[in-house]
């Protein structure tokens, strides 16, 4: 079994021999109005949710808590309220079943996702080595696989997340949270080249996003003195001029990254690995420059807990176990 409390989202999945049986989320609604997660509001909404969902998750696997082997549950990085949700109910129901604890790590997880097998045993597992760009709400990194517990960043931002960096300029632009996937939306009835916002100048592998977001208010700011109605006119056309400017920096280093290893099989994992555009972008690699594409079904690219189960599954086989004193971290190092 395995339990997803890092941040707004409440999941519990089962993997049986690597293959997925149940997969389940709860989304938080509460946020809506606030334009991003409040914490406080999320740990509250985990604990309404997290007994449903366990129980959910065996209905679907068709078992009972005595059929589960092991509990997997998220130990960080995250909203710490939230980790202690789903540590403290993992640590519960470890105890009460008699059997072992796996803490998992979020963004391993998000990575171990490619290692899935579903129910009808089909898989798509890249080969190892393979680079993953790892594009989430709090994270980007550029990560060399060489097997399911050796993973190296050789790249990672200095500043804002991909995800974040989505969510902020939505909100700038008057759009709900999260604003990922509705930027995303909104770009496929824009025009990408109608507007150029100055990509930042990184060294080597590493990512920076906050200029970029900086240059698109200032940009809005002169436009809305201008024009008023400057947004809602643009609307599309601003979506996809922002996305492709952000797809295009993950894409640079993607294909530096590429060059640097010598490592063509390339994955991508992560809430921001769901925009169709860095999609579309890395299938075109495959056809143009022979990239073997590894990109996750929707359900295993914004938070799950297949992930966190199938991450539980390997620790288990390995004999990574955790025990009662596991603390959850807000910044568990990878
Ligand atoms: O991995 P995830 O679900 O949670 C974290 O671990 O952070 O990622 C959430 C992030 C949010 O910033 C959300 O806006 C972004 O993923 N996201 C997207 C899309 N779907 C989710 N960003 C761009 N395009 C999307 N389609
Ligand atoms: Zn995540």
């Amino acid at each position: 079994m395995g339990i997803e409390s890092s941040c707004d989202d409440t999941a519990a999945a089962v993997v049986q021999n690597g293959k997925i049986l149940a997969n389940r989320v709860a989304n938080q609604k509460v946020h809506e109005e606030f334009g991003g997660v409040v914490p406080e509001l999320a740990s509250r909404a985990h604990q309404k949710n997290i007994i449903p969902v366990v129980q959910a998750a065996l209905t679907d696997a068709g078992l009972t808590p005595q059929d589960i082997d092991a509990i997997a549950f998220t130990q960080g990085p995250g909203l710490l309220g939230s980790l202690l949700v789903g540590a403290s109910f993992a640590k519960g129901l470890s105890l009460s079943l008699d059997v072992p604890l796996v803490g998992v790590h979020h963004m391993r997880a998000h990575i171990l996702a490619h290692f899935i097998t579903e129910a009808d045993g089909s898989a798509n597992i890249p080969p190892l080595p393979f680079l993953c760009l790892t594009v989430s709400g709090g994270h980007t990194q550029l990560v060399v696989v060489r097997s399911a517990t050796e993973m190296e960043v050789i790249g990672t931002t200095l500043d804002d997340a991909v995800g974040e960096a989505f969510d902020k300029v939505a909100k700038i632009l008057g759009l709900p949270y999260p604003g990922g996937p509705v930027v995303d939306k909104l770009a496929r009835q824009g025009n990408d080249q109608a507007f150029d916002f100055t990509k930042p100048r990184i060294e080597a592998l590493d990512f920076s996003f906050s200029g970029i977001k900086t240059s698109f208010l200032y940009f809005l700011r002169k436009q809305k003195a201008l024009n008023e109605a400057f947004i809602e006119e643009n609307m599309n056309d601003l979506c996809a001029s922002i996305q492709r400017c952000l797809v295009e920096i993950l894409m640079d280093k993607l294909h530096l990254a590429v060059k640097q290893t010598g490592i063509t099989a390339v994955a991508i994992a992560g809430g921001v690995s769901a925009n169709s555009q860095l999609r579309d972008c890395l299938n075109l690699m495959q056809a143009k420059h022979g990239w073997q594409v590894f990109i996750p079904k929707f359900e295993y690219c914004t938070d799950n807990a297949a992930m966190i189960a199938m991450a539980g599954y390997l620790q288990y086989q390995a004999g990574d176990f955790a025990d009662q004193a596991v603390a959850p971290s807000a910044r568990l190092p990878f």
